[in-house]
């Protein structure tokens, strides 16, 4: 019997690899470069089922393109690179993966807020410049963390996550959400539901968890921006639309806020020049699940979708298949 033809648009890794081809007929894009969409629409046409990443697009285009195509994977949580509505249309079967990168995620939303609170990049870049005079009182003074307001919009696993690791340091935790926390989970993590215009207010830092939707994109607009402290920072480990770059960067040059700390951008991989160009902001290069634990188990739990689908059992983490009437 013929195997089901994958594609998969990275090597993945060797666990995840060894899944796939025990089940599939895999074609893995090996290049270090990234797949182009050239290369991509060539590539998935006459296979069975897509693994990609969340930087490639499944669009209608590409559907039309790959007429063979029962299930597309994306190695991510979000996936706002994929058209639901259209993958629904076509009968193709989409899935994510939820659940595994929470805590690394939430750990990092942390390294980012603890950086930029401490100003931990400056410090880094004046030792290695070797024009470190010693100590002095007033160096490098940022703002305390303990005690301190967080502010949470998106409340779901990561957010959680992030306010659990908030009560290690006495912070008072405010936190948004289309939908309230059931009051165990209020009281368990400390948090208290608020409106986003009071979180804006109050916070002395945003952590932003949201996915990507038209309700959410640009949600820190120049608007909201103004409403913050003075003394705020905000953490971006969400999606980068989320976020107005420009009002952000004019933000900072007029000290509306102190300082942010961006893990994602409004146009990946690009960077707005007015934020690189400035030492209040920390740009990491989205690795917030980037552990090898976690990029792991990411890479296997896409590879468990598939091989669920193809042995005829609705995949676990299929965000359509309500949609489909798989459930
Ligand atoms: C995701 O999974 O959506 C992240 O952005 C990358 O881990």
């Amino acid at each position: 019997m013929t195997k089901p033809r994958v594609l998969s648009t990275r090597p993945l890794f060797p666990a995840a690899r060894k899944i796939l081809d025990e089940h599939f007929d895999v074609e893995y894009w090996m290049k270090p470069e990234r797949i182009s969409r050239a290369e991509l629409l060539e590539r998935v046409a006459g296979k069975d089922a897509l693994i990609c990443l969340l930087t490639e697009k499944v669009d209608e285009e590409l559907l039309a393109n790959a007429l063979k195509l029962r299930i597309v994977a994306t190695v991510s949580v979000g996936y706002d690179n994929i058209d639901v509505a259209a993958c629904t249309h076509r009968k193709v079967v989409a899935t994510h993966t939820p659940g595994v990168l929470d805590d690394t995620t939430a750990d990092f939303a942390w390294t980012l807020l603890m950086a930029v609170a401490r100003r931990l990049l400056e410090g880094d870049a004046w030792m290695r410049s070797g024009t470190w005079p010693g100590w002095d009182l007033d160096q490098l003074v940022g703002g305390d963390v303990w005690g301190k307001t967080l502010g949470i919009v998106g409340f779901g696993r990561i957010g959680r996550g992030v306010a659990r690791r908030a009560q290690g340091f006495q912070m008072r935790v405010l936190y948004n959400d289309a939908v309230r926390a059931p009051t165990e989970i209020e009281d368990q993590l400390h948090a208290e539901f608020a409106d986003r215009d009071r979180i804006f207010r109050e916070s002395d830092f945003i952590s932003l968890h949201v996915p990507l939707l038209p309700d959410t994109r640009h949600l820190i607009s120049k608007k909201n921006l103004e409403r913050m402290k003075r003394t705020a920072f905000l953490i971006n480990t969400s999606r980068g639309p989320v976020v107005d770059e420009a009002a952000l960067a004019d933000a900072l040059e007029n000290k509306t806020i102190a300082g942010a700390a961006l893990d994602v951008y409004e146009h990946e991989p690009k960077v707005h020049p007015a934020l690189v160009a400035r030492k209040d902001v920390i740009l990491a290069p989205h690795i917030a699940s980037a552990s090898v634990d976690t990029r792991t188990k990411m890479a296997v739990m896409a590879a468990n979708n598939v091989v669920a689908f193809f042995e005829g059992r609705c995949p676990p983490n299929a965000f359509n298949a309500a949609a489909l009437g798989l459930e």
